[in-house]
């Protein structure tokens, strides 16, 4: 098998050129190829200096993941690292697209950085529940500084090349043909000796104050909160501050195999591949070509609608946006200016970006006005009458090959479809709120939705920059489906004597960002209610009758202070308390287990069925939907992942000790199949 690492000679300069693709990622052929390259660069007495470069998207995108948890095959990346470093003439990288974790410590080997402005540097292993295992902790601070080390290890986002060029970790910003200047560059530093090594530079680490760490540890708790990488990310750095190279290595190492062996990087690798198989399409060529979307219209000007256009607008393409009273629409306009200015205000947009965005909006009252749109996105209220009257009409309007989108959360895709004469060209587009903010599409596929407007889907999702997961029709989809299992049991559990504190403390703890009574109460507790307030039937009934709509009320199933802070409320227990009594329930001390198999496990279940009914593709799309859309923790690898390392015996078991207390559950047989043949959901 041919290397993917070639080399050249241009003068007495040796280039170095990767090609492995699709991101150069450092497999072993490629450690091997650039230990032999060295090798030949000090061996050959007319070699001056060496350039490594990468052909294709990238420049290293980091160590080939594929490989983790399989037997090391040598050499190791560390000492690939240490090779490069060791070489006696200067190396030079030559940096384009993203030089990200091991690729990146391999540029902090060479003993220069040369890069394009486009290009991107950064250390994202904690991403994957890891920290730089080659050397970066100790190498990036010596080079770049602590501050900016601590950034970028523990938070794990990408810098620019301008912004690492300031900091020093690029020695030369290159404008023009990349190679071409890296070779004249390293020509210019072919002499210069001592060779800059970059795990002896020490003048960095000196000028770190003393409370530098704990101030970092304090300005991310929330953040880092759960995880378990960002903090051992920070005690690396903080090694380089504190130990000679040699010995922080060391600890690097140390801290690097405690992570590998973790239950959080599992989950974090395997989250990273979900992610990237959400946007495959099963059963449908790859040869299927996506339709044009040139313009976008949407239909409702209200939050839903806003957002949805606020997409669009971002990512350059313009937007008919339509309402039906002219208050409304000024309105909608308006509240999608000010959020825009105030990212603005907060340094994330420039106000000419505000006006380019705003500017690509054509806000009208005339639907017809839809008819020059490429996709047209229905985001009006939840009623299945009024959505139907409105495709009927966009049927007329849209033009031939337009695609028809619903933002339905809940309602039929197919039943709406079948009200035009075009079923093929209708797909639901299922944003979550706010849906300029929150990650996930789920893309409803309908019976007879087109393969292309599939593909086109999928692509424009990843033109906004959402992350879609097809779904199947039913009721709910895969996210919305799934909460309706765990409110159900999270309301009996109220009856049976836990309190919403307790029910929201096991969710908060398990790592969600709030529980489900946080969430309706954010969500609106009158969303779905029958509004009437003298037929009160259950708690939420109760509720919603003496106004008691969630935080936009100040007061749900907690009270709220101005500043939104939650506390347990009196007025809610005694309504537990009184329909407790009215429906005869003895009131039970609830262990926070039994919340978990009650409210966690009966998701796992539904997720099975979504599952075996075929409403989602693949046990990793489901993870997908409830680690964007709902904030379920990621080191916990989504519900489906989080279900196969408790044991799927273990969760039929805790489910069956609650089955009596569930009068209206039914097992999803997937589930009971699995946990019988011990076998799991994912990989
Ligand atoms: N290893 C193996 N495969 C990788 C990979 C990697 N490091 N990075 C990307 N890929 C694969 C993807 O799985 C995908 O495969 P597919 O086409 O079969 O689905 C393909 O490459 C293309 O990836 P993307 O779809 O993500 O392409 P984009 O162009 O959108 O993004 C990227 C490119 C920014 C490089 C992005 O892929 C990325 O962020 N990659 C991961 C970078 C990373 O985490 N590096 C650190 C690795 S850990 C490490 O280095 C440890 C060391 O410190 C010891």
């Amino acid at each position: 098998m041919t290397s993917p690492i070639s080399t050249r000679k241009h003068g007495d300069v040796l280039i170095v050129t990767s090609n492995n693709p699709p991101v150069n990622a450092l497999g072993a052929a490629v450690r091997q190829g650039l230990v032999a390259a060295m090798e030949q660069a000090d061996g050959d007495d007319s070699v001056k200096a060496v350039v490594i470069h990468c052909d294709g998207q990238t420049f290293f995108a980091g160590a080939d993941i594929t490989e983790f948890g399989k037997p090391p095959v040598s050499p190791w990346l560390p000492e690939v690292v240490d090779r490069i470093e060791a070489t006696t003439k200067p190396v030079v990288a030559a940096i384009h697209g993203t030089a990200l974790g091991g690729g990146l410590e391999v540029a902090l080997a060479c003993h220069y950085r040369v890069a394009v402005p486009s290009a991107k540097l950064g250390t994202p292993e904690v991403k994957l529940g890891l920290l730089p295992g080659a050397g970066g902790t100790q190498r990036l601070p010596r080079v770049a500084g602590v501050p900016l080390a601590l950034e970028m290890t523990a938070g794990g986002n990408p810098i620019g090349a301008k912004q690492a060029y300031e900091a020093g970790l690029v020695d030369r910003l290159i404008e023009g043909d990349l190679l071409e200047h890296a070779v004249a560059y390293a020509h210019e530093v072919e002499s210069v000796r001592p060779l800059p090594i970059s795990s002896t530079k020490q003048d960095k680490l000196a000028a770190v104050e003393a409370s530098t760490f704990d101030d970092f540890r304090k300005a991310n708790a929330r953040k880092f909160k759960g995880f378990d990488a960002p903090e051992k990310n920070i005690q690396c750095v903080e090694a380089a501050t504190r130990l000679p190279y040699a010995e922080g290595v060391k600890t690097e190492r140390q801290l690097f195999m405690e992570l590998m062996s973790g239950g959080q990087s599992r989950a974090q690798q395997y989250f990273f591949f979900a992610e990237r198989q959400a946007a495959k399409i099963e059963g449908v060529g790859k040869d299927v070509q996506p339709r044009a979307i040139n313009r976008v219209g949407v239909i409702g000007a209200g939050t839903m609608g806003g957002g949805i256009s606020m997409n669009f607008l971002s990512a350059g393409i313009p937007v008919t946006i339509v309402e039906m009273q002219q208050d409304a629409l000024d309105r909608g306009t308006g509240v999608m200016r000010k959020n825009y200015e105030a990212t603005a205000a907060k340094g994330r947009l420039t106000g000419e970006q505000v006006e380019q965005a705003m500017g690509l909006l054509n806000p009208t009252l005339d639907l017809n006005a839809l008819g020059e749109c490429d996709l047209i996105i229905e985001a009006v209220y939840e009623n299945m009458d009024v959505k139907k009257e409105i495709f009927t009409k966009l049927d007329g309007i849209a033009k031939p090959g337009a695609i028809l989108a619903s933002n339905t959360s809940y309602l039929n895709i197919d039943e709406i479809a079948a009200v035009t004469k075009r079923p093929e060209d209708v797909v639901g587009l299922h944003f979550f709120s706010p849906a300029n903010i929150m990650k996930l599409l789920e893309v409803v596929r309908g019976a007879k939705t087109a393969p292309d407007v599939l593909v086109t889907a999928m692509q424009l999702a990843k033109r906004i920059r959402k992350v879609a997961v097809v779904a199947g029709v039913c009721y709910g989809f895969i996210g919305n489906r799934m909460l309706i299992p765990r409110q159900t049991q999270a309301m009996q559990l109220l009856l049976e004597g836990a309190t919403p504190a307790q029910v929201d403390k096991v969710h908060t703890d398990f790592g969600m960002p709030m529980g489900p009574f946080q969430m309706a109460d954010l969500a609106g507790v009158d969303i779905g209610w029958h509004r009437d307030p003298g037929r009160v039937e259950n708690i939420r009934d109760a509720l919603c009758a003496i106004d008691r709509w969630g935080q936009k009320k100040g007061a749900g199933f907690y009270d709220y202070d101005e500043k939104r802070r939650p506390t347990p409320s009196p007025v809610v227990q005694q309504i537990i308390d009184d329909f407790r009594a009215k429906q005869g329930v003895e009131k039970r001390e609830i262990s926070d287990q039994e919340i978990v198999e009650r409210t966690l496990y009966t998701m796992v279940n539904e997720s099975a069925k979504i599952l075996e009914e075929g409403m989602a593709q693949r046990a990793s799309d489901i993870d997908v939907v409830w680690i964007y859309g709902y904030g379920w923790p990621v080191y916990r690898g989504g519900p489906m992942h989080w279900a196969d390392g408790e044991g799927l015996p273990k969760i039929v078991e805790g489910l069956k000790a609650q089955q009596e207390r569930m009068p209206d559950f039914t097992f999803s047989k997937l589930l009971l199949d699995k946990a019988e043949k011990k076998e799991k959901f994912t990989r």
